[in-house]
């Protein structure tokens, strides 16, 4: 499926809208109403002017619109038939307009308007004239007298005539792209047909409405046709495979009109009770970037790159758009859904339609291509393997069929990576790439898989949340050479799982053992030994395309194929990384390249992982550190941390930790701080230290604390 995301972007009510147009630069859609009146809406503000208002149908009227305000201006006007008018047809380039009733009329506007040709051959009303895109002295009309007619401007008979509609044909549109010579109709008789004008034979026939089609459109950009109808829905198909990916049904009743743009993702359409505009767009956006910071995406058809190199030492900001140069690398023979670069960026696979192709990632020079519901590349870079169907998955190296196999539970769904995971109704099970031999299977459901570059470490995203796994390449290595602790289900120690979390993962990428997400509420963070980091909270839904650490900046791309990047340092991932291996030699090479900003943050995680001697020895946040010292009984750092911070609070922690250690005199001292004559009375009595009491005293006394002042007088028997 097209996997078109569909918006409502404007609901203008109104009597019933019998045409609408989108301004090719403005943010405007002209409706033209059954009662006369024409209105003009602007879907950015949903301001809408004052409608102008027709007495006479039957005269034609010319209008422009003022930019500003959106005033329209009669131009001219004058009678053209003595029926009602019901299409007019402007030519693209010639001072043409086209109209008709059961004649069409050409009217030249450099002669004054003059009628210079009359076209006659339909034995009823005219609904439609199109002129043809791709030859300007082309046009077609459609009849109630159940024809298409094709017409050659300068002749006045038809060239030809298409034939094949039960009933009267409302509607007709050409076909805008350069491969294909066809027309489409819509009829009375419910149905939709699709014409080669070349050798005018009816190449297909879209069924479904349910009732008089009243309106089709071959959109201008997307591969699909838009058919309305009277029984007020309007359904998009694909152009190429035909097949019907969606029925919207606003409840406006019977639709009457529908319009795309060339260059835009609106279309508009026209109800009894209203207009709307919708935007048709991908949720993902087709786009990939190779590990040296160059991106490719598909802008529709056509596919383009642009290089993060070339943007030079611009400063740049966290989540701001980047000032890419594009560069146009020609059009795909396909209409992109996904693209994705090998893990070495040489080569790009584009998918789109049950079809692939692989090219150079540099020229856009195809290498490869087939048929296929999926495609993943492995982690070696020669390999790949495609989902032929839901039985069959092919594995390729170097660009020859390695390998056909058939898994166990079929497959649903394929991922790529260290292993070949193949999803079914049974769970998911991991295969080697090399002999397509069973590693694990487990029950679970998942959306996406994400491999570590080591293939240590792997997080499988399902719909509601999580995992984290530690692949065991040597207990795999192990059973297989003894056969042992092995089951149906594959090599049970092969995987150990080391955390579910309750996110929704939607794009993902590992940086050592960090696991970098952003997330269903759209918030960017990574995943490190068990803790969540927020790198920041994202105003849209954003993909990750990749991490550069040359720039420790991590680059994300919207539907609209704007980048932007944040920024993460190296090191800390780095020292993280080592930190999770255990391995200090090399996170004590990695800390002094941290700047020390970062450092209280890098402690935090020292202490989560249990590493506190460690962590106190990073954090240069004194709160963090006398922390860390009380935890660790370091009496001596906790005392200085205390003395900088002349904090009571801290005096009376510190004293605690004293008292548990018998550390009797740096208690008292303490105590002395934090002006804790509770705490000192206590001390002293226990102790039985006749002086400490005395001394109590004294100062209770002079600091008014009257009930210890007398405790302690008291005791003394004075
Ligand atoms: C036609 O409909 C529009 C919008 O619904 C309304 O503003 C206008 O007054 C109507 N015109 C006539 C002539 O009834
Ligand atoms: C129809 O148009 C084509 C050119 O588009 C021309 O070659 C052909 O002779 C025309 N046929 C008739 C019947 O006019
Ligand atoms: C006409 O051309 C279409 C391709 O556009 C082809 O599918 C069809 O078979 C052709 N029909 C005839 C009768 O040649
Ligand atoms: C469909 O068109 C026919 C004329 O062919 C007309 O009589 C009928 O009322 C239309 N259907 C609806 C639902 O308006
Ligand atoms: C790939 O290129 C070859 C020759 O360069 C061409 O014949 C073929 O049609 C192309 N295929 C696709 C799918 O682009």
């Amino acid at each position: 499926p097209l996997r078109l995301d569909i918006k409502r972007k404007l609901t203008a009510r109104s009597d019933r809208v019998k045409s609408v147009d989108l301004h090719p630069s403005e943010p405007w859609m002209l409706a033209s109403l059954y009662n006369g009146s024409v209105c003009v809406w602007n879907h950015e503000t949903q301001v809408t002017s004052r409608p102008y208002v027709f007495q006479h149908l039957q005269y034609i009227t010319i209008l422009t619109s003022g930019i500003q305000q959106c005033v329209l201006h009669v131009l001219h006007m004058f009678e053209a038939h003595s029926d009602y008018i019901r299409c007019i047809a402007v030519h693209p380039t010639q001072p043409y307009i086209l109209t008709n009733d059961m004649l069409i009329k050409l009217w030249d506007w450099e002669k004054k308007w003059s009628c210079s040709q009359v076209f006659e051959g339909h034995t009823h009303y005219v609904m439609q004239i199109v002129i043809n895109p791709k030859d300007n002295n082309q046009f077609a009309s459609a009849s109630l007298d159940r024809t298409i007619k094709v017409w050659q401007l300068g002749s006045s008979s038809p060239n030809f005539t298409l034939e094949g509609h039960d009933k009267g044909v409302n509607c007709i549109d050409y076909y805008s792209g350069g491969d294909k010579p066809y027309l489409i109709s819509g009829a009375d008789d419910r149905l939709v047909k699709i014409w080669d004008y070349q050798n005018k034979t009816c190449v297909q026939t879209l069924e479904g409405h349910a009732q008089n089609v009243s309106c089709v459109n071959f959109h201008p950009e997307l591969p699909i046709i838009i058919t309305g109808s009277e029984d007020g829905t309007v359904r998009i198909w694909h152009s190429s495979t035909y097949r019907l990916e969606s029925t919207l049904n606003y409840g406006m009743e019977r639709v009457w009109c529908v319009s795309g743009l060339r260059g835009s993702n609106n279309v508009a359409l026209g109800y009894d009770e209203g207009s709307i505009i919708i935007k048709l767009g991908r949720e993902e956006p087709a786009m990939s970037m190779d590990t040296s910071g160059k991106i490719i995406w598909a802008k529709h058809s056509e596919i383009q790159q642009a290089n993060l190199k070339a943007m030079g030492d611009a400063e740049i900001k966290d989540g701001e758009r980047l000032p890419l140069a594009v560069k146009d690398m020609g059009s795909c023979e396909i209409y992109p859904q996904t693209i994705q670069h090998n893990p070495n960026g040489r080569f790009v696979v584009v998918c789109g339609d049950g079809e692939y192709i692989i090219y150079t990632a540099m020229a856009l020079r195809n290498k490869s291509f087939g048929s296929a519901q999926e495609f993943v590349w492995a982690h070696d870079s020669s390999e790949y393997a495609i989902r032929e169907s839901s039985s069959v998955v092919k594995i390729f190296k170097n660009f020859k069929e390695k390998k056909y196999f058939k898994p166990d539970f079929g497959a649903e769904g394929i991922y790529g990576g260290f292993l070949l995971g193949v999803r079914s109704v049974n769970g998911l099970a991991f295969y080697d790439w090399d002999n397509t031999e069973l590693i694990r299977r487990i029950e679970i459901q998942p959306k996406h898989i994400f491999w570590s570059d080591s293939g240590e470490l792997v997080c499988i995203a399902t719909e509601e949340s999580f995992f984290i796994l530690r692949y065991l390449s040597e207990k795999v290595a192990a059973s297989q050479e003894s056969n042992e602790g092995i089951t149906e289900d594959g090599i049970e120690d092969a995987f150990e799982v080391l955390g579910e979390i309750q996110e929704v993962v939607k794009t993902g990428l590992w940086v050592g053992d960090c696991f970098i997400y952003t997330s269903s509420v759209n918030r960017l963070n990574y995943f490190v030994g068990g803790e969540i980091v927020t790198i920041a909270h994202l105003d849209r839904t954003m993909y990750l395309l990749g991490y550069i650490p040359k720039d420790d900046r991590l680059y994300l791309g919207d539907k609209e194929l704007n980048i932007v990047s944040y920024s993460l340092l190296v090191s800390v991932l780095e020292y993280q990384t080592a930190v999770m291996r255990r391995d200090f030699g090399m996170a004590d090479k990695v800390l002094p390249t941290i700047p020390k900003e970062q450092r209280t943050r890098v402690a935090h995680f020292l202490e989560k992982q249990g590493f506190k001697q460690q962590a106190l020895a990073v954090s240069t946040d004194p709160e963090h550190r006398f922390e860390l010292a009380l935890q660790l009984g370091e009496l001596k750092i906790a005392y200085q941390l205390a003395v900088e911070a002349e904090s009571e609070q801290k005096w009376k922690q510190l004293a605690e930790l004293a008292i548990s250690k018998c550390q009797f005199g740096l208690a008292q001292e303490c105590l002395h701080h934090a002006q804790d004559y509770g705490g000192l009375l206590l001390l002293a009595t226990a102790s039985g230290n006749a002086a400490m009491v005395a001394k109590l005293a004294e100062g209770a006394e002079r600091d008014g604390k009257n009930n210890v002042a007398f405790m302690t007088y008291f005791l003394q028997g004075k």
